[in-house]
């Protein structure tokens, strides 16, 4: 195939969060997160697995910044911990929390890696869950406040902030069909949350702002959903629907629409929407300088009529929608490969939600990597020749969208290391680089390596 080139000053970096790599859950005062109770909870993560030591980054986040600079990142997506701000989730903020990303922001600057900041990535403090999570309106206004103490201490130096992390799975796999925390399935509950989890959106964008960030952004991972049958008014109305609980219902809002009549209509079915008070809409619609978009795999639905499908992680599309079993080659999460999708994606957001620079803040994919003594190809070497094919596949997509004109500024693969993968534990590796959980050891993969030349060649 020919050489891709991508734009001059197209972002390269990769991406990680704080409950998945941090670990030292005890240390320096950090509170309780929802992900701590979760993972205590009998049933709900693989084997037990938490986020208690991970991958040590916490302790190791120089090597870690060092290993970044060797593969020539320009760039280092990361999450705050909100509970090593503030361990209740409001009030007194703990200083020490702040030092740790203080020390990482600038090891980071230190080597030409500029950092994105994203404030949520899931690790609600445990308090305001006891209050309600994002179900309480308050929690929105508390996250504003924490937002600008992040700022506080680093907004001299960090100049991309990013409030939200797929506040599609907090509100559905967190409050819908309960797969995340924490845990709860209830179809009104996970409706308030998307709506508080937008409206702290727009609080926190709208402090940012004000405090002097330079670019304010969120994260979302809109689907590209497609019909079993493309011939099948059924499967239509299904895609409908699901686009609307999936990416309308997020972006229509964010971009200064509001939330679509369909979509609203549908929510009123099963929870009325008093959570929705007057001027809410316009807080959302903070400007957006950027848009950070998660890719992974496209879903598929059709249309039902025998009460089969659905389920929690789409209210409401119980009986009606059946989302199909993934077909083709699937990576390690079942996930399926069509890189084609994501130019799909691309081109759609940028043609219904024009005016906003786009970036992939996530991308990437697990493979069951093996390292060291157990490798087939030697001690220190992980060639994962299945993830390097997924992530040329996706950059090539990539390209494809910007050379169709979309507005694409830069690329985070999903992930720096292997590491907490929520509800799997440390058995999915998406990692670049293979961590040896006994031991601590990083190895960078063959994929490390090829996105290193990636890089340095600004393309494939
Ligand atoms: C995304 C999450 C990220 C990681 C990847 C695989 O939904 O944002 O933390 O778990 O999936």
């Amino acid at each position: 195939m020919s050489a891709l080139r991508f734009p001059e000053n197209f972002v390269w970096g990769a991406a990680t969060a704080a409950y998945q790599i941090e670990g030292a859950a005890h240390d320096d005062g950090r509170g309780p997160s929802i992900w701590d109770t979760f993972s205590r909870t009998p049933g709900k993560v693989h084997q037990g697995h938490t986020g208690d030591v991970a991958c040590d980054h916490y302790h190791r986040y120089a090597e870690d910044v060092a290993l970044m600079a060797e593969l020539g990142l320009r760039a280092y997506r990361f999450s705050v911990a909100w509970p090593r701000i503030q361990p209740d989730g409001s009030g007194p903020v703990n200083p020490r929390g702040l030092d740790f990303y203080d020390r990482l922001t600038d090891a980071l600057l230190a080597r030409g890696i500029d950092p994105i900041v994203t404030l949520y990535h899931w690790d609600l403090p445990q308090t305001l869950s006891d209050r309600g999570g994002w179900t309480n309106r308050e929690t929105a206004e508390h996250f504003a406040d924490y937002a600008l103490a992040v700022h506080a201490r680093l907004g001299d130096r960090i100049r991309t902030w990013t409030t939200l992390n797929e506040p599609w799975c907090s509100a559905y796999l967190g409050y819908g069909n309960g797969v995340h925390a924490p845990g709860e399935q209830d179809p009104g509950a996970a409706f308030s949350a998307v709506h508080h989890l937008l409206l702290g959106h727009g609080l926190a964008a709208r402090a940012l702002r004000s405090a002097g960030a330079e670019t304010v952004g969120i994260t979302v991972n809109p689907a590209d959903v497609r019909p079993a049958d493309p011939a099948s008014a059924a499967d239509a109305a299904a895609v409908r629907l699901v686009d609307g609980l999936h990416n309308r219902i997020f972006l229509d809002p964010l971009t200064g629409a509001g939330y679509p009549d369909d979509v609203l209509e549908h929510v009123s079915r099963l929870v009325a929407p008093t959570f929705v008070r007057d001027g809410d809409e316009k807080t959302i619609a903070a400007p957006l300088d950027l848009l950070g978009v998660n890719f992974y795999a496209p879903t598929y639905v059709a249309g039902r009529t025998d009460g089969a499908g659905g389920g929690g992680a789409y209210p409401g599309t119980e009986g009606a929608v059946e989302f199909l079993p993934p077909a083709g080659p699937l990576t390690d999460m079942g996930w399926m490969i069509e890189p084609a999708a994501l130019t799909r994606l691309l081109e759609r957001i940028a043609t219904d939600y024009p005016g906003v620079p786009l970036m992939i803040t996530e991308n990437g994919a697990a493979f069951p990597d093996k390292a060291g003594t157990e490798h087939p190809d030697g001690p220190g070497q992980v060639v994962d020749a299945d993830r390097i094919a997924y992530l040329d596949g996706h950059l090539r997509a990539a390209h494809e969208a910007i050379a169709r004109g979309v507005d694409l500024r830069g690329y985070l693969v999903w992930s720096l290391l292997d590491n907490f993968e929520w509800a799997e534990g440390y058995r999915k590796r998406f990692g670049i680089v293979h961590v040896d959980y006994l031991t601590q050891r990083r190895t960078p993969k063959s994929s490390a390596r090829w996105y290193q030349e990636v890089i340095s060649r600004n393309g494939l």
